[in-house]
């Protein structure tokens, strides 16, 4: 099985980044945890900053990648562009936040692109990226 762990902006600074909230773990150490914790699957990567590229690597999977588990990083909360892109795939698609969005500002309670996505985790640190891996071995 192929699944994309696509992070969005301000993701590539995870570690450094408001370590509190986020952790203090960096994006590299995250995926080498994601990747020991499933030896059996083929993980692929990728990370932007810009929106219209994170569209590009999604039409990219088409026919390709078995799933995708997003971090939409603050496109989460508005970007229908990405929403529109996930619509298009016909695979699972899950949506992690490592932080709890729910506890947080007014401004990330809005989701624009968990009504297209399979699920949503929010809260759990890296953990919530293990328990989307197991929703999608339950949806495929
Ligand atoms: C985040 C939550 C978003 O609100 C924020 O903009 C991020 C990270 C998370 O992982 O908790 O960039 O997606």
């Amino acid at each position: 099985m192929k699944i994309l762990i696509l992070h969005g902006p301000n993701l590539n600074l995870l570690g450094r980044r408001e370590p509190e909230v986020y952790g203090y773990e960096t994006q590299n150490e995250l995926i080498d945890f994601i990747k020991k914790s499933f030896s059996n699957i083929e993980f692929s990567f990728f990370q932007s900053n810009h929106e219209g590229i994170i569209i590009d690597k999604i039409h990219e999977c088409i026919d390709i990648i078995d799933a995708i588990i997003i971090n939409p990083g603050a496109f989460a909360h508005y970007s229908y562009a990405i929403r529109d892109a996930i619509s298009i795939l016909d695979i699972p698609i899950i949506e992690v936040h490592l932080s709890d969005i729910k506890k947080r500002e007014n401004f990330r309670q809005k989701l624009v692109l968990s009504e297209v996505c399979d699920f949503t985790i929010f809260g759990k640190g890296k953990k919530g990226y293990v328990d989307a891996v197991q929703k999608i071995k339950e949806l495929i």
